[in-house]
């Protein structure tokens, strides 16, 4: 079994990063193929809306967003972390969710399951507000949702790596994983 984690912050030790590396932890106990797309790292340009990927469902931009087409098809299940940036995901995750248009006829993610991960700098900062972006953009593509021990995974951080002294929110992302990881077995079982 396959899951694959994007992590959408551009900074080394972003504090979203390190919580979905903390989410993917069950899955690499339970012996999955763990592959992890780092944006700080990747170059995904947007989409430029051209519509040729509605004629042969090829993205014609070439950049780093091919693997990542390839791993959603690969995967059985998909964990989206994100920085809040102006209440809302990063810019670059949201070429990634753009660029999904690419290979929407195929749906390569349908019926695969989901969770996503928000962190920002203010108490209501917006964190709820990204993670429904991504739930949505997940249920659009056909996934289902799994949450963790409340809903998706928030947090209040802001310097690199603060996240690491708040034991609470780490743990929470390890729920988030197991929950994940249970309703895919169940799934495939
Ligand atoms: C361009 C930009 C916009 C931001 N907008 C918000 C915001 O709307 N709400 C908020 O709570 N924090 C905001 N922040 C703060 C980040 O969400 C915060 O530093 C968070 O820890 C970043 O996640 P990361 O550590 O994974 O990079 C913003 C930061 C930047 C750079």
């Amino acid at each position: 079994m396959n899951v694959i984690g994007i992590s959408g912050t551009p900074r080394k030790d972003g504090n979203s990063e390190i919580l979905l590396r903390y989410a993917l932890k069950p899955f690499e106990n339970n012996g999955w193929n763990v592959k992890i797309f780092l944006l700080s790292k990747l170059t995904i340009n947007p989409c430029k809306a051209c519509d040729l990927c509605r004629e042969n469902g090829i993205c014609i931009i070439t950049d780093d967003m091919h693997g990542i087409y390839d791993a959603f098809r690969w995967c059985n299940a998909i964990i989206i972390s994100s920085p809040v940036y102006s209440r809302n995901v990063s810019s670059q995750l949201l070429s990634i969710l753009d660029r999904h248009y690419a290979v929407n006829i195929e749906r390569p993610l349908e019926g695969k399951v989901g969770g996503a991960i928000a962190v920002g700098r203010g108490t209501c900062g917006g964190q709820v507000i990204t993670i429904n972006a991504i739930y949505t953009w997940m249920l659009s593509c056909g996934i289902i949702c799994v949450p963790g021990e409340l809903n998706g995974v928030t947090a209040v951080a802001d310097k690199p790596s603060d996240i690491l002294n708040q034991e609470n929110r780490l743990k929470q992302a390890e729920i988030l994983g197991l929950n994940i990881l249970n309703v895919a077995k169940q799934i495939h079982s």
